[in-house]
């Protein structure tokens, strides 16, 4: 389990170069675990994020019987069970930090022939979960939740599943994916239409397992009962790690990085579209395509950044990105608004409130509103960030975006509670120390 007992001391940054490959695509990672262990067959895969979200989800499958050889150095072999080859598991699971984990497990679980109890760390416990156990009741499963729709969950045991049509009230990948999931089981076509469109690893990694799932517009849709056919899974670079390092080399005077084999799904690239719409310096290269997924080389080279209104559209494409975008807002020239992120609330932390008071706490004019933030950025050649203790929340975005933020700081900032790096980064200090940046990590229960 994360230890919150790491700290950061930023200390301010002067230049950063570099070519390198940030860890796996997280979202990527945990679905190639949930489909390889529910393929007939071996599923291989390469590049897998060895964080601990990641392997909560790994765990869990473990737990429920499936053999599982890795992860070693990004490889995993998984040696499925078929849809309906899961065993009870003998405790409750636990899901620790990973939202992830618990909504689209939630959807395979509410299917199964036996109930299971499903726990998080303190954080999670936190999160609406009603958002999943909603659709899953209408499809007749049995899910029962803590008050207000939170954690611990108990779910399935036997039920036969209907399947259904979904209008998601919210644009939300995870529980397009947990209804998707609980789709497989279900009798008929079960479909999603969301409001706006989020991330479709899903839909494609069951294609890659040879599952039919057709998208129309706003719809993906399969017919349960089917299928999956083990495969290999080559996982990219987490677009959102790369970002840390996007908006890092933006704001640097003199940067020049180049980030390798970065995964550029058109679901994921709002941080790349916001960037240019600031005025950024990004070039892709080596466009590819790897086991359905698009790649590029990413390199990105310091240009002085505008305020912008950053367009509604592009919220859910950068939805796990905001943290450091208001960074870059900040040393930004004039004001940068986001609007329609009122789901950055129920993240991991509240990451407008919690951003904003760490923004404050530095010295920069940021005003958080019900659904965004409204930031007065200091234009090119000033250091906007000044001294400050920054409460992360166990956030890990929110210690990583203000790692990112000592680049132009003008003293140290010690950044509280950095241990939730592990859920998505492992490895963040070290990589960054290597291309320029000076953060020192204090284990306060090693002293
Ligand atoms: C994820 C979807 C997003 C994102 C999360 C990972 C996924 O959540 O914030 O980090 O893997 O499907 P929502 O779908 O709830 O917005």
């Amino acid at each position: 389990m994360s230890d919150n007992n790491i700290q950061f001391l930023a200390r301010p940054g002067e230049s950063l170069s570099g070519e390198f490959r940030v860890p796996g695509d997280k979202s990527i990672s945990h679905r190639s675990i949930m489909l390889g262990s529910l393929a007939e067959g071996v599923t291989t895969v390469e590049g897998f994020l060895e964080g601990e979200d990641a392997l909560a989800t790994l765990n869990a499958f473990r737990d429920m019987g499936v053999a599982i050889e890795g992860p070693d150095a990004g490889r995993v072999t998984i040696n499925g069970v078929g849809l309906n080859g899961l065993q009870q598991p003998a405790a409750a699971l636990d899901m620790g930090n990973s939202g992830t984990s618990m909504r689209l497990l939630s959807g395979i679980l509410a299917a199964q022939s036996f109930s299971s109890t499903l726990i998080g760390d303190a954080s999670l416990s936190k999160r609406p979960m009603a958002r999943v156990a909603n659709p899953l009741r209408e499809m007749g499963a049995k899910v029962e939740t803590a008050e207000a729709g939170r954690p611990p969950m108990i779910v399935g045991g036997g039920e036969a599943l209907t399947a259904m049509h979904y209008d998601m009230p919210m644009a939300s990948a995870q529980v397009k994916s947990c209804v998707l999931l609980a789709g497989l089981y279900a009798d008929g076509e079960t479909s999603v239409t969301e409001p706006a469109p989020t991330r479709d690893h899903t839909e494609r990694m069951l294609r890659g397992f040879g599952y039919e799932v057709i998208t129309e517009g706003s719809t993906a849709k399969l017919l349960g009962g089917g299928t999956l056919s083990g495969c290999h899974i080559d996982v990219p670079a987490d677009i959102s790690s790369a970002a840390f390092f996007m908006v890092a080399a933006s704001i640097t005077p003199g940067a020049d990085i180049t980030l390798r084999h970065v995964g550029i799904n058109p679901t994921r690239v709002g941080i790349i579209n916001i960037l240019r719409l600031m005025n950024a310096d990004i070039e892709l290269f080596d466009e590819r395509e790897v086991g359905g997924e698009p790649v590029a080389d990413i390199r990105v080279r310091y240009r002085g950044l505008k305020g912008i209104h950053i367009p509604e559209d592009q919220v859910p494409l950068a939805i796990d990105e905001f943290p450091v975008l208001f960074v870059a807002a900040a040393c930004a020239e004039g004001q940068t608004v986001l609007s329609g992120a009122e789901e950055l609330r129920v993240k991991e932390s509240d990451r407008i409130q919690v951003m904003a008071d760490g923004l404050v706490d530095c010295g920069i004019d940021a005003t958080p509103t019900e659904d965004g933030m409204v930031i007065n950025g200091v234009g090119e050649g000033v250091r906007p960030f000044g001294a400050a203790t920054i409460a992360t929340h166990g956030d890990h975005r929110i210690a990583m975006s203000f790692a990112v933020a000592s680049l132009r700081a003008t003293e140290t900032i010690t950044i509280l509670g950095c241990g939730a790096v592990a859920t998505s980064f492992p490895g963040f200090a070290e990589l960054c120390n290597s291309i320029g940046f000076k953060i020192e990590v204090v284990d306060n229960d090693a002293n």
